[in-house]
């Protein structure tokens, strides 16, 4: 199996009858899921994606994307919440920490805007791509949200500032809606090369759709391969039962601790490259989970780092923690640890282990002192950090985490806090037809 799931760490926290009486009710969480028979259950097309994705456009994916290797130096991909964290994620979990850094002859510099309204941070950016070639990948579903739709006007104008509008219109490529939105209409008066984002398939869930597969191919890597993986995942997530069923079983054990108040689920990593799966999966599960005033509160640290200073709550604060791990098996690189005679740092017995032995014993160090502390810790082991495993994983937490909402009686796959503050920031900036909006704001401040 590429990803397998440990739950040796919840050992004195959740007693065997425990799984036993949840699972009738993961079985019809999964249930709602897999036969669409949930609330919302028209957004679920990702369940069979795999299985189901239209050739054609991937194919055309993959032209763009050669098109952008070999005439730009930079793609600035433009997006934010689901329509941004999918294809950062993949980047540094497939190519590492310093992928940007390490020569453009192959692929050029991927860099992320308009999941910010920092003007430092764009102005920037802008400078960093100076008067080098470069395209733009601009993402919404939507086609209205304000970040991107800000950064997109920005980064256009110096397309055309570069190259002139024809030229520019062949650089810019647009991910968004079948049908509607102010992108979408754009993109259809300007002639952009279009993708589509599939209509049953929201933001946090679309990762394999032209969202991430864009990016991706962009980067050089094999996106024949990630969807493979996430194919593996579907014939061995989608229909197995509960105990033969990793992925179903994570969600059964999170849910189990949840009700007993472990109410923050900590995503932790020993690998720096992984910070971003943890950043997609908090989104993925808070947006997915967090309604109706309930909910597991997603959150995430990256170790050892974070163990010299989240760690000490970890192991002391509030016992409202569980954490859960994802390994990487075989790591990318491994190094070993060079002998020196002289031994003034005192690391002599550490000359025959390599770097990669030393982090999974301080995992297993950190597990022991967190259990024994009052931390449930549950291990997801990835076999490596491949195409193929990448998909496979994004299957196993979609799967998980959509599971983990119905079980807990709530819509996965609606986001409406989310959309709440966006409609206030278009009635504050004076968008027309948000007055109505702005007067109720501008009234409950006035209370
Ligand atoms: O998961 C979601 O639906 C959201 O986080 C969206 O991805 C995010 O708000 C961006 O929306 P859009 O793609 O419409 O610009």
């Amino acid at each position: 199996k590429r990803v397998e799931l440990d739950t040796k760490g919840l050992k004195s926290f959740v007693q065997s009858n425990e799984l036993k009486e949840i699972a009738p009710m993961v079985q019809t969480a999964r249930d709602l899921l897999v036969h669409g028979t949930g609330v919302e259950a028209k957004m679920g097309d990702w369940v069979n994606l795999p299985d189901e994705y239209d050739p054609v456009e991937f194919d055309r994916i993959k032209d763009a994307a050669r098109d952008i290797q070999e005439n730009s130096d930079v793609l600035v991909v433009i997006g934010i919440g689901g329509s941004y964290l999918g294809a950062k994620m993949a980047l540094d979990f497939l190519h590492g920490s310093f992928f940007n850094l390490e020569g453009t002859d192959k692929h050029p510099q991927i860099f992320f805007a308009g999941n910010t309204i920092s003007p430092a941070y764009t102005a920037d950016l802008l400078r960093v791509i100076g008067d080098r070639d470069f395209s733009v990948n601009v993402i919404s579903k939507s086609g209205t949200t304000t970040e991107p739709a800000m950064a997109f006007r920005i980064f256009k104008e110096k397309l055309i500032e570069k190259y002139g509008q024809e030229e520019a219109n062949k650089r810019i490529y647009v991910t968004t809606d079948a049908k509607k939105g102010a992108l979408h209409d754009e993109a259809i008066d300007q002639g952009y090369t279009s993708f589509v984002i599939p209509d049953g398939i929201g933001g946090r869930y679309s990762v394999l759709t032209p969202v991430g597969l864009l990016p991706i191919a962009a980067s050089g890597a094999n996106i024949d391969d990630l969807m493979d993986g996430a194919h593996e995942a579907q014939v061995a997530l989608k229909d197995a039962p509960l105990y033969e069923n990793d992925s179903l079983l994570y969600a059964a054990y999170r849910n189990i601790l949840y009700r007993k108040g472990y109410t923050n689920e900590i995503l932790e990593s020993y690998e720096p490259h992984l910070r971003f799966l943890a950043e997609w999966w908090k989104q993925l599960a808070g947006e997915t989970e967090g309604k109706n005033y309930k909910g597991i509160y997603p959150s995430s640290a990256i170790f050892s780092t974070d163990l010299h200073s989240l760690g000490q709550y970890i192991q002391e604060g509030m016992r409202n923690l569980m954490e859960t791990v994802v390994e990487i098996k075989q790591p990318a690189s491994n190094l070993g640890i060079p002998a020196n005679e002289e031994n003034l740092d005192g690391l002599k017995y550490l000359e025959n282990t390599t770097m990669d032995e030393v982090n999974k014993t301080a995992r297993e160090a950190v597990v022991i002192a967190h259990t024994n502390g009052g931390v449930p810790n549950m291990l997801v082991t990835a076999e490596d950090n491949s195409e193929a495993t990448l998909g496979y994983l994004i299957y196993f937490f979609e799967f998980a985490i959509a599971v983990s909402g119905y079980l807990n009686g709530i819509n996965p796959f609606n986001q409406p806090g989310v959309e709440d503050y966006k409609q206030n920031m278009f009635a504050l900036l004076g968008k027309p037809g948000y007055e109505e909006r702005r007067k109720e704001i501008q009234e409950q401040d006035n209370e």
